[in-house]
């Protein structure tokens, strides 16, 4: 079964702003899991978990560092991301790896097809009202066992961002308490698995403030 979400208005803007800062995204290393063991925790105890199940589908996989990553421990991985030029990077960086240009929101992923779905930093810029059919299309995707894993900023409310990574753009984040991202996957019909709340880390010489981050895993029931 397909399944039809609604597009979000600003999809194109979005889309533009990651292309204008795909290459600094990439020479800034955005991303790099080397100095982040709980992310890497995280995303070997889920590769731990889907292993067996099917393959993965890492959505706005960005240049591909996390879909390298998991195909490193083992899965069966592939990456899409909205933006040509990330998808572009992708494919220079990562070049025996599956990446495609596509939305999360037009994806049309068959029923019980993956073990796994990823949504890594990369669900923020969905508008509020579309984020839950999104996340019903990754639950229905899944088979019984098989694992969303989501991680994204901690907050209230939405962050209009003009300037991000050195580069113009135009998008809309929106920020979630983890409560609220849990209850999300609980109405896609998805049993929670674990959550990894992260504090505000503060500046540092080489990297800026960040708020408030957590990484959500939750379960299609057998
Ligand atoms: C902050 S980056 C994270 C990239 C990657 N997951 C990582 O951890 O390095 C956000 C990514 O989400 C992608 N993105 C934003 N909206 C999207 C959408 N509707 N569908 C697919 N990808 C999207 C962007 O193009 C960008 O590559």
């Amino acid at each position: 079964m397909c399944d039809s979400v609604e597009q979000p208005a600003d999809l194109q803007l979005v889309r533009a702003s990651y292309d204008r800062v795909a290459d600094n995204y990439v020479a800034m290393n955005v991303g790099d899991l080397v100095p982040a063991p709980w992310l890497r925790a995280a995303l070997g105890a889920f590769a731990e978990d889907v292993r067996a199940l099917g393959p993965v589908l890492d959505v706005g996989c960005g240049p591909g560092t996390v879909t390298a990553h998991l195909a490193g421990l083992g899965l069966d991985v592939s990456g899409v991301d909205l933006s040509p030029r990330m998808i572009a990077h992708a494919r220079r960086l990562h070049p025996a790896l599956r990446f495609a240009i596509a939305s999360a929101t037009d994806l049309h992923l068959a029923e019980a097809s993956l073990g796994g779905v990823l949504g890594w930093w990369s669900l923020f810029n969905l508008p509020r009202t579309v984020l839950p059919d999104v996340l019903a299309s990754f639950a229905r995707a899944l088979v019984p066992g098989g694992q969303l894993l989501v991680g994204t900023h901690v907050g209230d409310g939405d962050i209009e961002r003009t300037e991000v990574y050195g580069m113009p753009v135009t998008w809309t984040t929106h920020l979630w308490q983890p409560q609220q991202l849990a209850g999300l996957l609980s109405q896609a019909g998805l049993q929670p698995v674990a959550e990894l709340r992260l504090p505000p880390t503060p500046a540092a010489p080489s990297a800026p403030a960040l708020p408030a981050q957590v990484v959500l895993a939750a379960r299609r029931p057998s």
